[in-house]
């Protein structure tokens, strides 16, 4: 059975993520899901533990699945978890372009390859990034992250 590496921001997590989870899990058996820094991305909203803190909230049902917070690259969190691949959700056509250069030059740089999985047509429009931006604006996107998520995001925005 093998063990698959999910790296991401999860800046923060959403409902989208969490179907990716719940798709590696029966499809792959053990998931490490990495909370990772994306350099394109600098000055996250919530730190790295908070992130996995949340993180481990929301898939606490989901025995299979273990969570952790790296920095560095995604293919040294990969060895170091002893990941057979790494898995990645995509959503749009512009999510592929991206991914498939990433998983191209982690396979050229270290040989650990990545497999793709579809997420759910429903869940497709979510994006962390307008996650934070409604929730800076005290805008309701509780249906959209898992209720870990949620509290924290209320928590962290002035009312
Ligand atoms: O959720 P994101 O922001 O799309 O995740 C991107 C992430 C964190 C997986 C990516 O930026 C990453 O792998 N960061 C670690 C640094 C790294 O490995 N860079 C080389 C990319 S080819």
């Amino acid at each position: 059975m093998p063990t698959v590496l999910y790296p991401g921001s999860f800046d923060p997590l959403h409902n989208g993520h969490v179907d990716v989870v719940e798709q590696a899990t029966s499809l792959f058996g053990r998931v490490i899901v990495a909370t990772m820094v994306n350099p394109g991305k600098p000055g996250g909203f919530f730190d790295l533990e908070e992130r996995q803190a949340m993180i481990e909230e929301a898939v606490a049902h989901l025995p299979e699945v273990q969570v952790r917070a790296f920095e560095g690259l995604a293919v040294d969190a990969a060895r170091s978890v002893g990941a057979d691949f790494i898995v990645k959700g995509l959503r749009t056509a512009a999510d592929f372009e991206a991914e498939q250069q990433m998983a191209h030059t982690n396979q050229a740089v270290s040989g650990v390859r990545t497999v793709y999985l579809p997420c759910r047509p429903d869940l497709s429009f979510i994006s962390s990034r307008f996650i934070r931006e409604i929730a800076q604006y005290r805008g309701d996107v509780s249906h959209l992250v898992p209720d870990a998520v949620s509290r924290r995001l209320k928590d962290r925005t002035p009312s």
